[in-house]
């Protein structure tokens, strides 16, 4: 930790607060843990960052935009009357950046990394003093031993991050050195915080990890356990109807695992399992360490395990180096794995990333045109995949309001919305539905009523 009394300046005492994550769902986890932990030290949440003594900006940088966000958002925080809340930036941009953020952003008092929020409470009361307080270590001692326990929760679906960091190094990318190297969490704290979130009314998990399929440790018997071995335990947990996990690299999906796919009735059928490139040139250039074959291949064993599971991954147009043909190549494997939704980027050089520094970086225009039509094509096959769902009936777990009235939103197995007027039902709710309409991005359901015994 350090701080720095140079820049001394009064600031509110800090009685409420605002988490605002950006980014991942693993920072949707880390900025929710960090609610906890300041609620538990006897803060209040706010309803608006306006009305906050302390906003906590839980920033992603994985993408140029994302990054440069949490600079413009600093400066919103500024209110009518010239004053400021207390300012902490969390996240990977703050890991990233560290000492910069305060020299670019005078305003902010706390930078903290991902493995150290846990420190916040400490954090809060240095820059109470008027000291900047930055902690972007990676300490030995998990922030999970800190943490306090999971508290009622306001959803009925929550995130469990079970590992964190990546060994993976693919060129592009800076997840291995803002959350450092691949740990995953032991089995019985994780076990343990699977049931406090069902106490507190939870009924769907998902797992979390930067790469969660590597997850192993010791159960509780001393064997070695793989991600597979865990879902099965918690599939044992009474009133958790739904297990999910995210997100996958191809090279750590065992045969163990797409197992589970076929014989653990909780474990939903939807796989997010990120190729990146249709081209095995740029896949080597990326450094990912699998082919479109082998990625292709681990497909299909996943599909005759679970023929009905849902399909997604991540795709980055325009690596430095990428050909019309190699993009052509990229449509190509679209169109063999055929998803039900995917997620795809242009190529943003990140600072000290290998293939930032390529001498062969693409010009925007170029990454424009090939994301509109990869998007396209991705957005076919999501519009397809929701019409094969028309007509039919589907189990959802009610997750919000929707807008009309006695409007609720929620979620099938394969992940896709549905809004359904149901208005003696409440959120938490497992309904059976009839999908009456398709569109895009969502499904329209109805009810089913059972007949009465
Ligand atoms: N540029 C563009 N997209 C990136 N991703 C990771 N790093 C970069 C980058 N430098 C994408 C990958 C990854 C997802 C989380 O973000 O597709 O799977
Ligand atoms: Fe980044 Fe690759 Fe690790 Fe995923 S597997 S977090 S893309 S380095």
């Amino acid at each position: 930790m350090s701080t720095d009394s140079k820049t001394k300046k009064p600031l509110n005492s800090g009685k409420s607060y605002y988490v605002k994550s950006f980014g991942c769902q693993m920072n949707v986890y880390d900025g929710e843990r960090m609610g906890e932990m300041l609620s538990d030290q006897g803060m209040q949440a706010s309803e608006t960052r306006e009305d906050a003594d302390l906003v906590v900006l839980n920033t992603c940088h994985i993408r140029e935009k994302a990054a440069e966000k949490v600079y413009s958002d600093i400066g919103r925080l500024r209110r009518k009357d010239g004053s400021t809340p207390m300012i902490a930036v969390a996240g990977c941009v703050a890991q990233a950046e560290g000492q910069e953020i305060s020299r670019r952003a005078p305003s902010v008092d706390i930078v903290v990394g991902p493995q150290a929020y846990h420190r916040l409470p400490e954090l809060i009361n240095t820059a109470k003093t008027g000291h900047k307080a930055i902690d972007t270590d990676m300490p030995p001692n998990s922030k999970f031993d800190v943490l306090p326990s999971r508290p009622k929760q306001p959803r009925p679906s929550a995130f469990l991050t079970v590992q964190e960091g990546c060994d993976k190094f693919c060129t592009y990318c800076v997840v291995p050195y803002t959350r450092g190297a691949e740990i995953s969490r032991p089995w019985g704290e994780i076990v343990d915080e699977a049931k406090a979130l069902v106490d507190g009314g939870v009924k769907e998990i998902t797992l979390l990890g930067q790469n969660v399929n590597a997850w192993e440790s010791e159960d509780d018997k001393g064997h070695r356990q793989g991600l597979d071995g865990l879902i099965r335990a918690l599939d044992r947990i009474d009133g958790l109807e739904r297990i999910r996990y995210t997100t996958s690299h191809p090279n750590d999906m065992t045969q163990g695992l797409i197992d589970a796919h076929s014989n653990v009735a909780s474990l939903m059928p939807y796989l997010h399992l990120p190729v990146q490139s249709g081209s095995n040139r740029i896949l080597k250039a990326m450094n990912r360490s699998h082919t479109v074959e082998s990625y292709l291949e681990i497909l299909e064993r996943v599909r005759t395990a679970r023929p009905d599971i849902a399909l997604s991954g991540d795709f980055i147009v325009g690596f430095p180096g990428e050909s019309d043909e190699d993009f052509e190549a990229t449509l190509e494997v679209v169109r063999a794995a055929n998803y039900s939704q995917a997620f795809s980027f242009k190529y943003s050089p990140r600072p000290g990333t290998p293939a930032a520094d390529m001498d062969t970086q693409i010009a925007p225009e170029i990454m424009d045109e090939r994301l509109q039509r990869l998007q396209a094509l991705l957005n076919e096959q999501q519009f397809d995949f929701n019409r094969k769902l028309d007509g039919k009936n589907t189990r959802i777990l009610l997750e919000r309001q929707g807008k009309k009235d006695g409007q609720l939103v929620g979620k099938t197995p394969w992940l896709t919305s549905v809004h359904v007027i149901a208005p003696d039902a409440k959120i938490g709710d497992m309904l059976d539905v009839h999908i009456d309409s398709a569109g895009p991005n969502s499904l329209q359901g109805s009810l089913i009523r059972r007949k009465a015994a």
